[in-house]
């Protein structure tokens, strides 16, 4: 079943086609969706590039109705969790803050019964003007909410407010509003990606982890009320709440690590750290002339191992990525490293992938995840820690 039940509204804008990518990161990430376009937005963008998306007829008129009585536009809302207008014109934020109702998109709103949320996106002198603003502040006191605008370059070449925010960022803000806060108070630092040993100045040892799933618990840790930090390598994104430090390499991010665990409630090492490092780094770029040459490595300190054996009472979870024998060699690690929780999975399952297939490790049991998307299982992780805390009290 999917997570949740959302409505997109699209309204007339350039920014229509962001509506596009954002409908493909709902239904990728397990959300019913249910588009509904005004007239103007369908001048925009077709109809039919929607329903690819969303695996569903999209609903563009008050006169074709889907429901047994005729009456979409009362039905509609009933099911929903929320509606999202993104884009929302200003044209379409006055028809909703003076209640009109003369397509199927403003109908539904007038009789929904679910929270609706608008995000903004017009011309900076549109948004700026009196007669915008004194809509936008009447549907405030209405509770409709508020996704952005952005400030920024425009379409029209001008600047200022009323870009529509950022994709990636509305999805994160959808998923915060609708996900329950379990683990609200609890402060959670991870770590994340893979780290960087340099040989010189140019080259390197890393590893094939994209830092996806380490973006994936810490965004989907944030949604359900935790205060996160996080350690990363990487360019991975982040919510705009998360207290994010770069720290490319082992070493950086083992004192980064000791620097920022006292008083964290639960950690979670999801970075692929490198077990060993260059004995020496040369200054410059190594020249090809020297065809003997021997690259001496030393071990890195093992960062999940010294949290786990440390006498700090924060819950630890370890990710283990093995390429055979999964669960013996998980839970070997389970044990050695003292964690309370260990995340495996196979790397040619998950390393450097969207998509992962888990299983997580207690003590005394093993719960398999089916394959889903990183930000799927990142949630179902994040489910199963709190239950284990909260049912620890
Ligand atoms: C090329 C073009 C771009 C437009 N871009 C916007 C926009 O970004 N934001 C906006 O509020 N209106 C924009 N408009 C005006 C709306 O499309 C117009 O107000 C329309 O009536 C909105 O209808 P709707 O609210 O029913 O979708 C644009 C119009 C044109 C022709």
């Amino acid at each position: 079943m999917a997570s949740h039940k959302i409505i997109i509204g699209v309204t007339g804008g350039i920014a229509a086609y962001k509506a596009a990518e954002l409908t493909r990161l709902l239904v990728k990430n397990d959300f019913d969706v249910q588009i509904v376009m005004t007239e103007s937005a369908s001048h925009f963008i077709t109809p039919l590039t929607f329903q690819a998306l969303s695996g569903k007829e999209v609903l563009t008129s008050l006169w074709k109705s889907n429901a047994n009585n005729g009456m979409s536009h009362i039905e509609l809302s009933r099911d929903y969790d929320l509606i999202v207008i993104a884009p929302a014109s200003a044209n379409f934020l006055a028809k909703l803050s003076h209640g009109f109702a003369d397509d199927l998109l403003s109908s539904l709103c007038l009789a929904r019964t679910c929270p609706i949320a608008v995000a903004p996106a017009m011309n900076v002198h549109m948004w700026a003007n009196e007669a915008t603003q004194r809509n936008v502040s009447q549907l405030k006191k209405d509770g409709v909410l508020f996704f952005g605008p952005d400030s920024g370059e425009q379409a029209c070449g001008d600047i200022g407010f009323g870009r529509m925010m950022d994709t990636e960022e509305l999805f994160i803000t959808i998923q915060n509003h609708l996900t329950p806060k379990i683990l609200k108070n609890k402060k959670i630092l991870i770590t994340s990606g893979g780290t960087i040993e340099m040989i010189d100045d140019v080259r390197a040892i890393t590893n094939l982890s994209s830092g996806n799933m380490g973006s994936a618990i810490a965004n989907a840790a944030e949604s359900m009320g935790a205060s996160v930090t996080v350690i990363k390598s990487g360019n991975q994104k982040f919510s705009k709440n998360i207290n994010v430090i770069d720290a490319s390499n082992a070493h950086s991010m083992h004192e980064a690590v000791l620097k920022h665990i006292d008083g964290q409630d639960i950690f979670i090492s999801v970075a692929a750290v490198s077990d060993f490092t260059p004995k020496e780094k040369f200054n410059g770029k190594l020249k090809k002339d020297n065809l003997d040459m021997t690259l001496q490595l030393k071990p890195t300190i093992d960062i999940l191992k010294e949290v786990g054996l440390s006498k700090n009472k924060i819950f630890k979870v370890g990710f283990a990525a093995e390429s055979e024998n999964l669960i013996e060699n998980a839970q070997k690690k389970l044990k050695t490293k003292n964690l309370d929780l260990i995340v495996a999975n196979l790397i040619h399952e998950s390393m450097g992938l969207q998509d992962t297939k888990v299983s997580i490790i207690g003590k005394n049991d093993v719960i398999d995840l089916p394959k889903s998307n990183k930000m799927v299982a990142a949630k179902a992780i994040l489910e199963e820690i709190a239950h284990r805390i909260n049912s620890d009290k």
